[in-house]
């Protein structure tokens, strides 16, 4: 009999028609967030879960079938996994990591340039037909050559961002993580340091940190009054690693520029006062969003389910610590 996979939601690529080829595969028909109801029926049913961020697989949920051999998570962020829990059981978990950091990296940068040049403002300035001819004040920006970013985590996509940043806009990289990465530092002229130098000195601080009870609110109150107050904070990580109340405060009082954010800490909900701001450029978690990326997404976490379900290693395993 063919082992079975069940699949929380489609996604873009060939992997649902590759899983088809070797197992007998169930896919959530609807095209949004799986209701928990079905996931648990699901995880039930399969002996694989190919699942989203946005599915949340608690203890509960593990405890269902404890015949589970791995749940492929279909996102480099695993905070919505009780991974420990599952290891406990010992299912696998994996992540794909890897396949999307030039996307992450890029759209890290578009939102730099969309705050440092204020296009959406400038966007709708255009549409409204405010604009009656070339004036020398106006939507006066930020030049990002010779500015400082800040690198908080400087994993694949956090290097990825500090290459762009340095090699295609001449910028100064700050950056500080668990330790120094020397050849790194020689590549990119890059100096290591910690949060509170990196959040006084920089123009741009951009997060890239995994959500862990370590990193959870890493940015706040605090941290928002050392920093300048026309520095701009940028999150493509997750979203409560900034306490995003306080980033509200913070933006109505001036006390930095501006900010960046693809991640939201009651994601998908705003904390009120975030859409009113013109300061504040919000993109629906879509960093990863591009065809490439998702499809390499959905592909790797379909090769981990098709290595562990024949009996190999997984590629992309989370190994915690
Ligand atoms: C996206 O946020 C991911 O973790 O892949």
């Amino acid at each position: 009999m063919k082992l079975k996979v069940f699949v929380t939601r489609t996604f873009p690529g060939n992997g649902i028609n590759l899983l088809k080829k070797y197992f007998t595969v169930k896919v959530y028909p609807q095209n949004r967030v799986i209701p928990r109801k079905e996931l648990v029926q699901g995880v039930k049913w399969g002996d694989a879960l190919l699942c989203l961020l946005t599915d949340k697989i608690d203890k509960e949920v593990i405890d269902v079938n404890p015949r589970l051999k791995i749940i492929a998570n279909l996102a480099v962020g695993f905070d919505n996994v009780d991974v420990r829990y599952a290891a406990q059981k010992k299912i696998l978990v994996t992540n794909t990591p890897g396949v999307l950091d030039d996307a992450v990296a890029e759209h890290t940068c578009a939102l730099l340039f969309a705050l440092a040049r204020r296009i959406p403002e400038s966007d709708q300035f255009t549409k409204q037909k405010k604009y009656k001819g070339w004036e020398p004040f106006l939507l006066l920006g930020t030049q990002l050559k010779g500015k400082t970013i800040g690198i908080v985590g400087l994993g694949r996509i956090g290097s990825g961002v500090a290459k762009r940043c340095h090699d295609g806009m001449g910028m100064n990289v700050l950056y500080t993580d668990l330790k120094p990465n020397t050849d790194f530092e020689k590549e990119f002229s890059a100096k290591y340091c910690s949060l509170l130098r990196l959040l006084k000195q920089s123009d741009f601080v951009s997060l890239h940190v995994p959500l862990l009870p370590s990193t959870r609110h890493l940015i706040g109150k605090k941290q928002f009054a050392i920093m300048k107050k026309t520095a701009y904070l940028i999150n493509t990580s997750r979203g409560p690693v900034v306490d995003e109340k306080a980033l509200v405060k913070a933006l109505q009082q001036k006390q930095i520029a501006g900010a960046g954010l693809d991640v939201f800490e009651f994601e998908p909900d705003l904390t009120p006062g975030l859409e009113k701001l013109s300061t504040v450029i919000l993109t629906p978690h879509t960093a990863s969003a591009t065809i490439e990326a998702r499809s390499a997404m959905g592909n790797l976490a379909v090769q981990n389910i098709i290595a562990v379900l024949f009996g190999k290693k997984p590629l992309t395993p989370i190994v915690i610590r």
